[in-house]
């Protein structure tokens, strides 16, 4: 990595402080909420600059419509230059994620400008507390001025733009106190998002199994969490067949990383379980070139449960959290496993591989029925697994499944009720006993694909096979993980999906 973007790579640092009036830096950053009414902080303001941001509205340059922007120059009145007008839409309406979106339009815009500095008062006049809003702030704004850019080099005619410090300004010491928790949290989850996102968006040959497993013992160790590898003789030792099955066709063997958040609490844990295909040729049963084009975010989910695991940690939360990856790459060869091979999952069940590319539930089948082993309180898996999701539901919501049992339906709602505050949509589809026959092997327990028709679903009727009757849901990613441009919070890329939800999860989790 060079150094300059090493620097770009450092996150903004986020303060609160006082008096916006008197804030030295490039921008103060003022909400408009619909129609044309200023914030209160910003009728302040306002009023120092003798009327300017009402001229400007006035002006019909910005009515407070969502994700509308004015600049404005305010010419020596106050220390900082200029005015930087956000839409927020109607102001009982302002939610947490139109204020996410909001807080990451502006500072990217602002860092467009090449500013260093901004101030913002986004949080003046909206509703929710101190600490739901700084959080908001902090998580908007430190999301969307991600980047990846570990392997551009740096234009020595354009040098890198970073702005380096947001400050949450307000007079009012309670609120002050209050807008610091709030962006302790934003700042812990969405560091826990840029790690899910920099694991996902990095190159397939440079993340294969093992150094994943790598980066994720750094990560957990510097967090105090506990991670253990088993690399592929252990792998073979305990019987994780169908991991070694998928990853047997690569050079890179496969590995499962095992972290777990307060280990030493005597409760069953909540185990978060994650699809890790590090690169998804299809295998023998290989994919188009243009199938293979994204393939290397095929671990996004894993990416996901282990930013949870690493949030959990960091945010101290109360409660024993696992998460599991099944680490492996998919690739053809002569030691690749063959449609018709027949495998032992972890735990015994007999799985008939009739399509090489249905290898992410595979690789879950081994790490599910090792979750299961753990006497878990609740499971949930997240998996970049079918293409038939993106058919279902497009890139706006992943899939939920789950068994309609009283401990399933009640982890389903949960999730939801996470979601809902996250912004990571979730959209259950059904999963009715009907389905199991899609999964019937004349040979083995099972097999690995359906008849074509309901693929998603065929994929959880699979998976529901290696949970026994234990709380369960699962969360087909394939839409979600990465976003196609860049808007609000979201970067094109990877887009790190799950890690807040899950987060999320956990948090709100009482027994
Ligand atoms: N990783 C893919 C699913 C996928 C597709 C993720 C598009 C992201 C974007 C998965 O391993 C896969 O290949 N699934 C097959 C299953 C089929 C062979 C039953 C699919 O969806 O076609
Ligand atoms: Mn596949
Ligand atoms: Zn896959």
């Amino acid at each position: 990595m060079t150094a300059a973007n090493d620097d770009q790579a450092k996150p903004m640092a986020i303060t609160v402080g006082n008096e916006f009036v008197l804030y030295k830096g490039d921008a103060l950053i003022v909400g408009v909420f619909h129609e044309k009414e200023l914030s209160p902080a910003g009728r302040s303001l306002d009023d120092t600059l003798g009327g300017v941001l009402t001229s400007v509205l006035e002006s019909g340059d910005i009515d407070g419509s969502k994700d509308q922007l004015a600049l404005v120059y305010v010419h020596g009145r106050i220390p900082a230059p200029r005015v930087l007008l956000i839409g927020l839409g109607p102001r009982d309406e302002v939610t947490a994620e139109g204020l996410r979106r909001a807080s990451g339009n502006a500072l990217r815009h602002l860092r467009g400008l090449g500013l260093g500095s901004a101030g913002s008062v986004l949080h003046s006049g909206v509703p929710g507390t101190g600490e739901s809003v700084g959080q908001a702030l902090a998580e908007g704004a430190l999301l969307g001025l991600y980047e990846f850019c570990e392997y551009r080099s740096p234009d020595p005619k354009r040098p890198p733009k970073r702005l380096a410090s947001m400050s949450l300004l307000d007079a009012d010491p309670g609120r002050r106190e209050e807008l610091k928790r709030g962006t302790a949290i934003g700042e812990a989850i969405a560091r826990a998002t840029i790690i899910a996102r920099d694991l996902s968006n990095e190159p397939p040959n440079r993340l294969p199994p093992a150094v994943l497993a790598d980066r994720v013992s750094a990560l957990a160790q510097s967090a105090g969490v506990a991670c253990t590898v088993l690399g592929p003789e252990q792998l073979r030792e305990q019987g994780f067949n169908t991991i070694l099955a998928v990853g047997q066709g690569s050079a890179n063997p496969p590995a499962l990383i095992v972290l777990e958040h307060n280990a030493n609490l005597d409760e069953a844990p909540l185990v978060y379980v994650g699809k890790g295909i590090c690169f998804d040729s299809g295998g023998l049963s290989l994919k188009t070139a243009g199938g293979m084009v994204e393939m290397k975010h095929d671990m996004s989910g894993a990416a996901a449960v282990i930013g949870a695991v690493l949030a959990a940690a960091e945010l101290g939360i109360a409660r024993r959290v696992v998460g599991i990856v099944a680490a492996a790459e998919n690739m053809p060869s002569g030691t690749a496993q063959r449609p018709g091979d027949v495998v032992r999952a972890y735990g015994g069940t007999t799985i008939e591989v009739l399509n090489t590319d249905a290898e992410g539930r595979l690789v879950l089948a081994d790490a599910l029925a090792y979750a299961v082993s753990l006497n878990p309180k609740a499971v949930v898996d997240v998996a970049t697994l079918t293409g038939a999701v993106v058919t279902a539901l497009g890139h706006q919501a992943c899939g939920m499944l789950g068994r309609e049992d009283d401990s399933s339906a009640a982890l389903m709602d949960r999730v939801r009720a996470a979601a809902a505050a996250t912004h990571e949509r979730v959209w259950q589809l059904p999963l009715w006993d009907d389905y199991d026959e899609d999964v019937k092997s004349d040979v083995a327990d099972i097999k690995n694909v359906g008849s074509g028709a309901a693929g998603t679903i065929a994929g959880a009727a699979f998976l529901k096979r290696f949970v026994g009757n234990h709380a369960w849901a699962h969360l087909d990613i394939a839409g979600v993980f990465a976003s196609d441009k860049t808007t609000g919070y979201s970067v094109k890329g990877a887009s790190g999906f799950g890690t807040r939800l899950l987060t999320q999860l956990a948090r709100d989790w009482t027994d």
